[in-house]
């Protein structure tokens, strides 16, 4: 088999690179490890910022997008059982964020690419890439019980975390720069309408609590809880009650109760490879960089490195200059630092380290009141919530 551009993963990074290619007449071949309902079912974030909404609409994906996506002009932070919110577009002149479950861009760019784009391997794992630092690169690939090839002109790993393309990089060719958290997030998706109309972050002396959604009708929460934690130690009863308390308010909100129907733990770490190019393997979204969740930043991210890539495949393709293809890791990395900077201080901002200390949790009080009563404050928070420019 053979293609201009390899792509290894079919998740948001993999399946728009393949579509912007797609339009700018480049051709690609998707492969990717999972079969498609498992693709399409994974819970992932949701939050999108304006940029990354412009980007699916120019990619001809936002039609569902723009009927069921609901568009957020501010979020609300809650601590010491006050209510705050913070006006992203009162305090961006006009920028918002726009709340659509990354599983369904999933869909929609799946559908789009089987409708009409190059091919879509599911059920293809890619177990090796070779070449990379040649012109003509190569992934090794399982897939219908057969080991294969994909040649290539360029390779880009799309592949998460936990992929294949990063730890095909030489030793000594990069840098690894991370931390981890002593906490994680358990997660809950429950068929109830979300208790409030905005993103709800709570600091707690008990731990953070945020309430988000994904459709009128379907609340999505997360606790804080200990590293480790199985979540099937946490009964429906146990989560509903946690939340309650660490949303606690004095006016007179409530917390409104449903079926859960689904229940999970994130684990969280700010990590970034550097450089995230070698030869002619371009790393992209999380095979590149991780974010704790937090800034609501992950999948911003892998948007804005693959419309950075196209853009540069297809200035190589008109021009014959590598200029773009140069400075790829070089402009994504700026703005995956700056994302790196912002879900940091959310984190730290909101969360209960398990030794802290007293005077850490009233610097987290100072902080919190600092953003929600300076203009000054709260325009950095709304700036960086509402996403930092491609360039
Ligand atoms: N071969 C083929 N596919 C693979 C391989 C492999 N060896 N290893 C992993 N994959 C696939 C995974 O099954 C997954 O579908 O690569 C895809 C990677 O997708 P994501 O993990 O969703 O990563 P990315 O596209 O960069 O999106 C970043 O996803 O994890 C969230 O919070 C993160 O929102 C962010 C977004
Ligand atoms: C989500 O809805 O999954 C979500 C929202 C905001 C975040 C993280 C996750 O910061």
């Amino acid at each position: 088999m053979r293609t201009t551009v390899g792509i290894i993963g079919a998740g948001p990074a993999g399946l728009l690179l393949a579509r912007l290619l797609h339009r700018a007449g480049i051709e690609s071949v998707v492969l990717e490890s999972r079969d498609r309902d498992h693709v399409e079912r994974r819970q992932r974030a949701g939050v999108l910022e304006q940029g990354t909404v412009d980007v699916l609409r120019a990619a001809g994906a936002g039609a569902r997008l723009d009927r069921e996506g609901l568009r957020h002009d501010g979020i609300e932070l809650r601590f010491d059982r006050r209510r705050h919110r913070v006006d992203l577009a009162g305090l961006t002149g006009g920028r918002s964020v726009t709340v659509y479950a990354q599983t369904e861009i999933c869909k929609d760019l799946i559908a789009l690419q089987l409708a009409g784009g190059g091919p879509l391997l599911f059920e293809a794992e890619a177990v090796g890439v070779e070449g990379a630092d040649t012109t003509s690169p190569r992934v090794r690939f399982r897939h219908q019980g057969r080991e294969k090839v994909l040649e290539c002109d360029y390779i880009a790993g799309c592949d998460g975390f936990w992929g294949v393309s990063r730890p095909s990089l030489p030793a000594g060719t990069g840098h690894v720069f991370e931390r981890s958290y002593p906490y994680a997030w358990l997660g809950v998706l429950a068929d109830v309408p979300p208790s409030h109309g905005e993103l709800v972050y709570a600091r707690h002396r008990r731990g953070f609590a945020l309430l988000s959604m994904r459709t009128p009708a379907v609340s999505r929460l997360y606790l804080q809880v200990p590293e480790g934690t199985d979540a099937r130690q946490w009964s429906d009863e146990e989560i509903w009650r946690e939340l309650e308390l660490r949303f606690e308010t004095d006016d007179d909100w409530t917390l409104r109760r449903g079926p859960v129907t689904q229940k999970s733990v994130t684990p969280m770490r700010s990590f970034v490879h550097e450089p995230m190019r070698y030869g002619r393997l371009f790393l992209a979204g999380d095979a590149a960089h991780i974010v704790p969740p937090a800034g609501a930043k992950g999948l911003n991210l892998a948007v804005g490195d693959v419309v950075v890539l196209a853009r540069a495949l297809a200035h190589r393709r008109q021009t014959g200059s590598d200029a773009l293809l140069d400075a790829y890791s070089a402009t994504c990395l700026r703005r995956v630092w700056q994302a790196e900077r912002f879900s940091h201080d959310m984190t730290t901002l909101l969360h209960r380290a398990p030794d802290a200390t007293p005077f850490e949790g009233r610097l987290q009080l100072a902080r919190l009141d600092r953003l929600t009563s300076s203009r000054a404050a709260g325009t950095d928070l709304a700036e960086a919530y509402t996403g930092f420019p491609l360039e």
